[in-house]
């Protein structure tokens, strides 16, 4: 343990000298980066976490989730627009890139009528894409996360340009009742919503027949060989949680709490398996984001930082040990 912790303290000291600008060119760094991730991986066995706080008996665990679960959200809700820290800005910019990927792809296919936003929060996704998509319905289960997006709705100038979006209290537990089949242009379950549903196979299927033929969707996963869940790491990250693999849980640290949320984290390996069983979904990419990012405390990341460890992490793509996987794909005609 103790030759781990040097090893990452090391690797935490280089990283900072990578990205002060004492390597001034940026392939230079750029390689000098992608070395020290490769020691760094070469190094590490997974982490296994003991504490268990967790009821056993089916009904009282679901119970306790969901408990937790509003509980986060209501303390979370009225901050949820703050500045993100520095993982999570990386992780918005890049599901932006790929949404706007999946838009253009659905503009050759299918019209961008109606989306849903499963596991909308604050509303953030559904107030950018207002001007691609005809209707939008965000949806949540959290009462105060609603509430903050409708208010959102109704401010000011919002008020006329957001009047084709809808936010609703519901529990994707229990699917998708209120939507019509194959009446869905793009299905968006982004940020790790994935692992949040237990029912992740009834969930894929309720996609499926929500949307229409060639519909696009885009759901992100817990990766359960992510580098950050995996090391023991002694300084605050970038990114906050840590996820129990084997009692499918992730801690959320938020002011002086910890809430206990379900969370099924996946492999690359059981994403493929999982959507094999939904054969009307098709695949076509499995990315993991960020990597190196989401090792590193706020603090050390600059602006200059930033951009070398996000333009790393881009180069870490094919290696599958990011914080999220994000999968893309459409359903078949
Ligand atoms: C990680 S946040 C994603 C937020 C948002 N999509 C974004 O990009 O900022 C996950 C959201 O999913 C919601 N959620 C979790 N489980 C849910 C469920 N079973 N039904 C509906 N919403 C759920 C949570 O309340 C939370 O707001």
């Amino acid at each position: 343990m103790k030759a781990q912790r040097d090893q990452i303290n090391r690797f935490l000291r280089k990283t900072a000298e990578t990205s002060n600008a004492l390597i001034e060119n940026q392939d230079e760094r750029l390689k000098f980066g992608l070395e020290l991730v490769a020691d760094l991986i070469s190094s590490v066995t997974p982490q296994k976490k003991s504490e268990n706080l967790i009821p056993r008996e089916k009904d009282e665990r679901r119970n306790f989730f969901r408990e937790q679960l509003l509980a986060l959200t209501e303390a979370i809700a009225d901050h949820y627009e703050q500045v993100p820290n520095a993982s999570t800005i990386t992780i918005y910019n890049f599901e932006q890139n790929r949404i706007a990927h999946e838009i253009n792809t659905l503009n050759s296919f299918c019209e961008t009528g109606l989306m849903l936003d499963l596991g909308c929060a604050n509303g953030r996704n559904c107030f950018s894409l207002s001007k691609v998509f005809q209707k939008i319905i965000g949806v949540d289960i959290s009462p105060k996360m609603i509430q903050v997006a409708t208010s959102q709705k109704w401010r000011g100038s919002n008020a006329t340009l957001m009047k084709h979006i809808d936010f609703k209290i519901h529990d994707l537990e229990k699917g998708l009742p209120f939507i019509e089949n194959e009446s869905v242009s793009m299905v968006i379950m982004n940020l790790g919503t994935g692992s949040d549903i237990e029912d992740t196979r009834m969930i894929l299927h309720e996609i499926s027949r929500a949307l229409k033929p060639n519909g696009r969707f885009l759901i992100s996963f817990y990766n359960a060989s992510a580098l950050f869940f995996n090391l023991p790491i002694i300084w605050p990250l970038s990114l906050e949680g840590e996820i129990n693999n084997e009692d499918h849980c992730l801690d959320v640290h938020f002011q002086d709490r910890v809430f206990h949320l379900h969370a099924h984290s996946f492999t690359v390996r059981q994403v493929n398996d999982l959507f094999q069983k939904v054969s009307t979904l098709a695949l076509s990419g499995i990315e993991s984001f960020p990597t190196v990012m989401t090792l590193l405390p706020d603090a050390l990341l600059d602006k200059q930082a930033m951009e070398t460890i996000t333009e790393i992490d881009k180069r870490l793509l094919d290696m599958k040990r990011g914080a999220y996987l994000l999968v893309t794909g459409y359903k078949n005609s």
